[in-house]
């Protein structure tokens, strides 16, 4: 046995998919999975059908959360050419705000320039206020990503890198000191292209997988400091959604993420150290996120298991790394003094709102 003790960890790119969606996942679904997988904090993003883009729209958010969430959940506030006016508002209640500059699940979608100016100005430039703008810049989007904050002078996070000349771009504008995060899956660390003729539409996300070239890239960056967390992009739909005639974009991950770390420090390719700056440091110094005391997950770095859809809490019932070999178990979670998941079971729920 070798059990060690990690922080209770923070994931702050999760789709609960609640209200609107909770055929995919609700908010107790959700929070489970996150204990499951080890992590006691997680941030949700805002592009549900009805999305997070009003005071209303946040208020009924937490209103659905109260009582029901098994670990602490911050909401992600979004931005669209209405939702502007709401940010002095808002500002104190969410984590950060989430700009979708690339097409993908929902109706966030923001190309236009005068709009995008005006969301950048907008958002307060004094954190802890509101916490960075997070971007979904795809490729060419990232450089208007860039210079957008640089102009306005925000704090800009990059959301689920995948590519080498994003993590190029990264690297040339963190040297000259601008005020830059983001963050990577581990879809994109633990699978690339070659793995969509066996996943088909499940390993069907956005960005999507790439190139063993763009992978390399990526594991490159997360070692050299580059890449500053990881975020699960936990977005899950139902086995129905995914093998229906339209393209639904997004794999479930918050249960999976940490084995998989895990098996790379078992492999040799990632310090325990290094992992837990990416996993529980980084996130919290980043979004500015509150401590959680007495808080803790137990694993065991030498059991090995085979991941599979019957050991889900996830509602949707599947993973793209199913059948995949991991080394390394979440055996306990205890939240505040309590515990809360025994390798087996979950009790709670004693989750708080952020
Ligand atoms: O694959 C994705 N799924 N990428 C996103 O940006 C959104 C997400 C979702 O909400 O399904
Ligand atoms: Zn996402």
């Amino acid at each position: 046995m070798a059990n060690i003790k990690l922080p209770g960890l923070i994931d702050p790119h999760v789709h609960l998919r609640e209200p609107g969606a909770i055929q995919k996942e609700d908010f107790q679904t959700g929070t489970k999975a996150a204990i499951a997988g080890g992590f006691t904090m997680i941030l949700d993003m805002p592009n549900n059908p009805i999305a997070t883009i009003s005071p209303q729209a946040l208020q009924e958010k937490i209103k659905l959360a109260k009582d029901r969430i098994f670990c602490d959940v911050g909401f992600h506030f979004g931005a669209s050419k209405e939702s502007i006016q709401y940010f002095p508002k808002i500002k104190n209640k969410v984590w950060g705000l989430k700009v979708y500059m690339n097409l993908t699940t929902g109706d966030l979608l923001m190309e236009d320039d005068k709009i995008l100016e005006s969301v950048f100005s907008s958002w307060p430039k004094n954190p802890p206020a509101g916490g960075p703008i997070i971007v979904h810049a795809e490729g060419d989007t990232l450089g208007k990503a860039i210079a957008l904050a640089k102009k306005f002078g925000n704090q800009l996070h990059v959301a689920h890198v995948s590519l080498k000349r994003e993590i190029e771009q990264i690297k040339v504008v963190k040297r000259e000191g601008m005020n830059i995060t983001c963050e990577v899956t581990p879809h994109h660390l633990f699978l690339s292209e070659e793995d969509l003729g066996r996943l088909g539409p499940y390993g069907m996300m956005k960005p999507p997988l790439e190139s063993k070239d763009n992978q390399a890239a990526l594991w490159q960056a997360l070692i050299d400091g580059t890449i500053d967390m990881i975020g699960s992009d936990h977005a899950p739909h139902t086995k129905e959604e995914k093998q229906g005639e339209k393209p639904v974009y997004g794999v479930p991950g918050l249960e999976t993420t940490l084995p998989l770390l895990l098996t790379a420090v078992n492999d040799g390719r990632l310090t325990i150290e290094r992992m837990i700056e990416l996993t529980y440091t980084n996130p919290r110094k980043v979004f500015d996120l509150p401590e959680q005391k007495d808080t803790f997950v137990e694993v065991d770095l030498g059991e090995s298991y085979v991941i599979e859809e019957n050991n889900l809490q996830t509602k949707c019932g599947w993973s793209p790394f199913t059948g995949m070999k991991v080394k390394g178990k979440v055996k306990k979670v205890v939240l505040r003094g309590q515990l809360i998941f025994d390798g087996q079971n979950i009790f709670g729920p004693y989750g708080q709102i952020l």
